[in-house]
């Protein structure tokens, strides 16, 4: 219990400092949910307060640094992404089906995220040495004949799970053997100011669209380098919308043409030239 209740803490410690916020203390109640896995149940540890005290990450929120070991060696989180966007996901563990297929569909698009100056570096949550096995099936089985060539980061212990609220909360009966809560897939995108621009979360069950994550990406960029908004199901090379912000004389001035479809909503095309910029 006491090596529990330290690792408990531990993790307490990383998300409260991170946040300013109080840390878990001894006192802190262990959840003990009274399911039918009853051994699952007792070694469950991870406390409420830990749970609650997760720095919040919202849009905008810097992204917490961390060092930690990966399939490349060891990363300072903020040194590995300099000045490039970064694509930080996790997946619940290694040699499990779905994970296995989305790692795989990730490595196949590497190079457009790199077309793109964005990093892409993986989350499991298990060590190194499984990794390492796991990376030979999964380009075995899932790549397409890429090699899996980002690091993927060993959380045995969900410390950067925790650090970034990866970690399952509402179901409790979705742990590991050892009692530890799941990771979910969670998808981080940062960019080169190191601030979390948009979030994805997706259950186990559930795996996740590499096209929606490239998309939302350009979207991103799109918009950061032209000043535009993008419309439901929007890819590049489709019209743009000018943001409310933008008087239509500016409008004009920016974009040229622009078709008023309602005076809250209206479209530019591509903005191809601004993007060169
Ligand atoms: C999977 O990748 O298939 C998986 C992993 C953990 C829990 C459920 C599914």
């Amino acid at each position: 219990m006491a090596s529990t209740l330290s690792r408990t803490l531990r993790i307490a410690s990383i998300a409260g400092v991170r946040a300013g916020i109080r840390v878990a203390s001894a006192r802190t109640p262990i959840i003990r949910p009274g399911f039918a896995q009853k051994s699952a149940v007792r070694a469950f540890s991870v406390s409420r307060a830990t749970f609650d005290e997760q720095p919040r990450l919202r849009l905008g929120s810097p992204a917490p640094n961390f060092k930690a070991e990966t399939t490349h060696g060891p990363i300072d989180f903020h040194e590995f992404i300099g000045k490039s966007w970064t694509i930080l996901f996790s997946h619940p563990a290694d040699f499990t089906p779905v994970c296995t297929t989305e790692l795989g569909a990730f490595a196949q698009l590497e190079e457009e995220f790199a077309k793109r100056n964005t990093k892409l570096i993986g989350l499991s949550a298990n060590g190194l040495d499984s990794h390492e096995k796991w990376i030979e099936d999964i380009e075995e089985v899932a790549t397409n004949g890429n090699k899996v060539g980002f690091p993927i980061i060993a959380d045995p212990e969900r410390k950067v799970a925790f650090l970034y609220d990866m970690v399952d909360h509402q179901d409790l009966t979705n742990i590991d053997t050892k009692g530890i809560a799941f990771t979910i897939r969670a998808v981080f995108i940062i960019d080169p100011n190191k601030k979390v621009r948009l979030t994805m979360l997706y259950p186990a069950s559930t795996g996740r669209n590499t096209a929606e994550v490239l998309r939302v990406l350009d979207s991103l960029q799109t918009g950061d380098k032209a000043g535009v908004t993008t419309p439901i199901n929007w890819v590049p090379g489709e019209d743009v919308i000018v943001p409310p912000s933008v008087s239509n004389e500016a409008a004009a001035a920016k974009f040229g043409e622009f078709r008023a479809v309602k005076p809250y909503l209206r479209y530019t095309k591509y903005p191809t030239e601004l993007l060169k910029k």
